[in-house]
C-alpha cells in the first residue's frame, strides 16, 4: 500500500538508527553482570512500543529477566495477532574474533553487524516499526499484542508461568514470530517446524586428585580418554545415534514429504565452500536438508579437562566434562530423551570411573500448519513484497516457547523469519542485511491485512 511505503521511505534512516540504539544495549541474558542491561533493554522496548502506538505496555517482572507485554486494541470485531520476540542476546565471546565491537553496531556493505542484529533484536524490532507504520497511517486491521521476553537464549524458564498467569490477557487468534531464517532474498521461505532440544552435562571422575602422569599413568584410567571414548561411541559408523531407544518415537517422513523437502533450492557445493569444509557429514541415508531439518542430532557443545594453559604439564587429571545437546523432532520428548541419554551414558561407563549426568533446559519440537488462514496470510504477504511464493522449509533451530503457546494458550504459530542461515547468529560478527530488515517491516503490515481479510 502506498501510504505504508511512503511512510517507510520517509523514515528509513530513523528505523535503522533506532535499531542501532537497541543493539548498543548489551542485554546478555546468560551473564549476571549484564542484569542492569537486560532491565534497561526491557525499558527501551517498552518505550518503543508506546511510541509505535501501543495503548499500554507493562514490564512484567519474573524470577529472571522481565517480560515486556504490550497491547494495542483497535476493535472487538477484529482478529488479534500476538507477536512474540526476544530482546535478550547470546554472550558475545570470544570478543577477539569480532571485527567491530559486538555492541557497537556498524553498517558495512548493506549489513548491520552487532550481537542481536538478527537474533532477535533486528527481527523483533521489525514488528515494532510495522506497528508504527500501521498506527501512523490509521490502517491497523487487527488488534495487536506483544510479548517480548528476555530469557529466550537461556531457555525461557519463566515464560511458561507468565503464559499461565496472563492466559486471559493473552487471548489471540494466532502467534506471529520472526526469529527464524529464510533461504535467501531470491528464494523467500517460511519455516514450518522447529526442532526440540535436550541439553545435558556430563562429568567423568577417575582418581580422587590430579596425578603425575608418569608416576601413575598406565595403571589409572584417564578420565579424558574414557570420556572421549564414550563420546565417540555415541555415533555409529553410519553416524546414527547409539543412545538406546533414541529413535523409537521419531516420525519418519513419507516419501512425498521427503521429495517436497528436498525441492528447496540448496547447493551442497556452495554450502561446504562457504563453511570452508571439504565435505558435509551426517546420518547415512539422508540429505543435508533432512539432517538439519527433520532428523534428530547429537552434538558436543563443549568439552574440558586437564591442563590447557601455556606450555606442557604432565598431568593425569582427576576429571573430565562435556556439554552435549540433542536436537529433537516430532514425536520425541525432551525429558524422555534426557532419561534415555542418562541411562545409556551410565551404562556405557567403565568401572574405573564415576559418571554424573545432569539435565539443563530443553524444549519440545513443533510443526506449524501450512493449511491455516495465518499461514496463507503469511504466504500472500511474502508473495506481495517479494514477488514470489515462499517455500515451506523445516528449521533446525529451537524456540522452546512455541510448543507452550499451543499447550497453554491453544494458539498456533507462524514463523515468518527474515534472517539468513549465514547471519552468524550466536557467532562472532553476527549481522542482519539491512534489506532484509526493511523487507520484514514492509511485509508485516500485509500479514495483518490479509489475516484480517481472510478471517472475515
Ligand atoms: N532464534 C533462535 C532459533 C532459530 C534460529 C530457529 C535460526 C531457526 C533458525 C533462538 O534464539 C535460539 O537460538 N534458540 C536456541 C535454543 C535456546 C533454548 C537456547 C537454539 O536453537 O539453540
Ligand atoms: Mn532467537
Ligand atoms: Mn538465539
Amino acid at each position: 500500500m502506498q501510504v505504508w511505503s511512503d511512510y517507510q521511505d520517509t523514515n528509513k534512516e530513523k528505523f535503522l538508527e533506532e535499531l542501532k540504539e537497541l543493539l548498543r544495549i548489551p542485554s546478555v541474558s546468560a551473564q549476571e553482570t549484564h542484569n542492569a542491561d537486560t532491565a534497561k533493554c526491557a525499558e527501551a522496548v517498552k518505550q518503543s512500543l508506546l511510541k509505535a502506538g501501543c495503548d499500554s505496555v507493562e514490564i512484567c517482572e519474573t524470577a529472571g529477566h522481565p517480560i515486556v507485554f504490550g497491547q494495542k486494541f483497535v476493535d472487538a470485531s477484529l482478529p488479534t495477532i500476538l507477536t512474540y520476540g526476544h530482546y535478550d542476546v547470546q554472550p558475545a565471546e570470544p570478543l577477539e574474533l569480532w571485527t567491530n565491537g559486538p555492541f557497537d553496531p556498524v553498517v558495512i556493505d548493506g549489513k548491520i553487524y552487532a550481537r542481536g542484529a538478527c537474533d532477535d533484536k533486528g527481527q523483533m524490532y521489525m514488528h515494532v516499526k510495522a506497528l508504527e507504520i500501521m498506527n501512523a497511517t490509521n490502517t491497523l486491521q487487527c488488534n495487536v499484542k506483544f510479548i517480548i521476553e528476555g530469557e529466550e537464549e537461556v531457555g525461557s524458564t519463566n515464560l511458561g508461568k507468565f503464559l499461565e498467569d496472563y492466559k486471559e490477557q493473552l487471548k489471540a487468534d494466532v502467534v506471529l514470530v520472526s526469529d527464524t531464517s529464510m533461504i535467501s532474498m531470491e528464494h523467500p521461505s517460511i519455516e514450518t517446524g522447529l526442532r526440540g532440544l535436550a541439553y545435558m552435562e556430563v562429568e567423568v571422575v577417575g582418581p580422587n586428585r590430579d596425578l603425575h602422569s608418569g608416576v601413575y599413568g598406565g595403571a589409572v584410567a584417564n578420565p579424558i580418554t574414557i570420556l572421549s571414548k564414550m563420546i565417540a561411541s555415541l555415533h555409529d559408523e553410519n553416524n546414527h545415534i547409539t543412545v538406546q531407544g533414541f529413535y523409537d518415537k521419531v516420525v519418519a517422513l513419507t516419501e512425498a514429504e521427503r521429495v517436497a523437502l528436498n525441492k528447496a533450492p540448496f547447493d551442497l557445493k556452495e554450502y561446504t565452500d562457504e563453511l570452508g569444509i571439504e565435505e558435509d557429514w551426517g546420518e547415512k541415508g539422508y540429505t543435508a536438508l533432512e539432517r538439519t531439518g527433520v532428523r534428530p542430532t547429537l552434538e558436543l557443545n563443549g568439552m574440558w579437562g586437564g591442563y590447557i594453559g601455556e606450555g606442557a604439564k604432565t598431568v593425569l587429571p582427576s576429571k573430565a566434562n562435556a556439554k552435549i545437546s540433542m536436537r529433537l523432532v516430532p514425536n520425541q520428548n525432551s525429558h524422555e530423551i534426557a532419561e534415555l541419554f542418562t541411562a545409556h551414558f551410565n551404562k556405557i561407563a567403565p568401572n574405573c570411573v564415576k559418571v554424573t549426568v545432569t539435565e539443563h533446559h530443553g524444549g519440545e519440537p513443533v510443526v506449524t500448519p501450512t493449511d491455516s488462514i495465518a499461514y496463507k496470510a503469511a504466504e500472500k504477504a511474502i508473495a506481495t513484497t517479494f514477488g514470489k511464493d515462499p517455500i515451506p522449509t523445516r528449521g533446525g533451530g529451537s524456540i522452546p516457547i512455541i510448543a507452550l503457546f499451543e499447550k497453554i494458550l491453544g494458539l498456533k504459530t507462524v514463523l515468518m523469519g527474515f534472517g539468513l542461515d549465514n547471519d552468524n547468529i550466536h557467532s562472532p560478527n553476527e549481522k542482519f542485511d539491512v534489506a532484509n530488515y526493511y523487507k520484514g517491516i514492509e511485509t508485516i503490515p500485509y500479514f495483518h491485512k490479509y489475516f484480517a481479510e481472510m478471517k472475515k
